[in-house]
């Protein structure tokens, strides 16, 4: 699907490796459990945004940009990458964060907020929950053009057709990695949150006739939502690529029963999976979304969906430093 004619900029060196999990696989019982491990991708502690920022960032400087403006939530994994790819681009970094109630944002905390002071975030702004963040962007955009910039409004998440980009080539890059390793998949699983990691793989599927099934496991949104908000982006990546490749609407499943009380509230399931995954195979898995993802895997293993012997592909989107916000969740037993 033509990426090359995108201009791109590269964080990572190579491709991220593709592991089998046996004694995780083990433990689980039934399928044979593989993991594709983005929380190795380049720029500070990896994850799925580094993906997508190849592709937004090229756009931003190949447009005269000298000032990235992105959201999120007080631990944004997104906007500790953003920053990192802005430090590493000689640009500038504004943050508007959504604290869920007021005083949430601690300066001192440890995580993704620890990350934000160290990688010298220019400028945070702390906005209430239901603020439109889009008009805080923009109002932010023109402070920084009033004040001799050249901004670029990288939407939550990366969440759009140009970061979808980076999905439709991580798609190509596992096609080639099964290929190479003779694996045959019977399902991939990931975490679905403002869901443009989901459109560029859902896209990338189609456009390279994988017809490997997908199963998206929503932290944020209700599951019709995450669906029609990942045909969206998906459908807009394909107009950019010119691509007449529209997603299989088959292959995708979509899931909201692993939220728990809300975006970011822990699950003891979340917990059990990340402590599983740790002491089976070493992996670290974060509390917010590949951790409630990896426990809605093992719950579809236990219930029959993912049967005994099928080969389950799990995409670790990173999100790591998260982690160590949370380590209270995790200690005692
Ligand atoms: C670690 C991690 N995994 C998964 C996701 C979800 O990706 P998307 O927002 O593209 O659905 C995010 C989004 O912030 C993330 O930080």
């Amino acid at each position: 699907m033509h990426l090359a004619r995108f201009p791109r900029r590269r964080y990572t060196s190579g491709e991220t490796p593709m592991e089998r999990l046996p004694r995780f696989s083990q433990a689980v019982g039934g399928p044979d459990i593989y993991i594709k491990r983005d929380d190795l991708l380049g720029l500070t502690g990896g994850g799925n945004k580094t993906r997508k920022l190849e592709f937004l960032v090229a756009d931003a400087l190949a447009k005269g940009a000298d000032t990235l403006i992105t959201c999120g939530g007080i631990q944004s994994n997104h906007c500790r990458l953003t920053l990192s790819a802005a430090v590493k681009e000689g640009m500038h970094c504004w943050l508007v964060l959504t604290e869920a109630e007021p005083g949430a944002y601690r300066p001192d905390a440890n995580g993704n907020i620890f990350l934000f002071q160290l990688l010298g975030a220019e400028r945070i702004k702390l906005v209430g929950d239901g603020v439109d963040t889009w008009a805080e962007l923009s109002a932010a955009a023109a402070e920084a053009t009033a004040a001799g910039r050249r901004p670029y409004i990288i939407p939550m998440g990366g969440s759009n057709a140009v970061g979808a980009l980076g999905y439709v080539a991580c798609a190509e890059e596992l096609m080639g990695q099964c290929f190479e390793t003779g694996l045959r998949l019977d399902h991939v699983v990931l975490a679905g949150g403002s869901a443009g990691t989901l459109a560029g793989l859902w896209l990338g599927f189609g456009g390279n006739r994988l017809d490997v099934p997908l199963t998206a496991i929503s932290v944020l949104n209700p599951k019709e939502k995450l669906r029609d908000e990942a045909r969206e982006i998906a459908r807009a990546a394909a107009e950019l690529l010119g691509a007449a490749a529209a997603v299989d609407e088959e292959l995708l499943t979509c899931g909201d029963e692993y939220i728990g009380p809300g975006y970011a509230q822990p699950t003891p399931e979340m917990i059990e999976a990340v402590r599983l995954l740790a002491r089976t195979e070493g992996v670290l898995l974060d509390p917010i979304y590949t951790g409630k993802a990896m426990a809605g895997l093992i719950d579809l293993a236990h219930q029959g969906v993912f049967r005994p012997g099928e080969k389950v592909l799990f995409l670790h989107t990173g999100g790591v430093p998260g982690l160590y916000a949370l380590t209270g969740l995790f200690t005692g037993s």
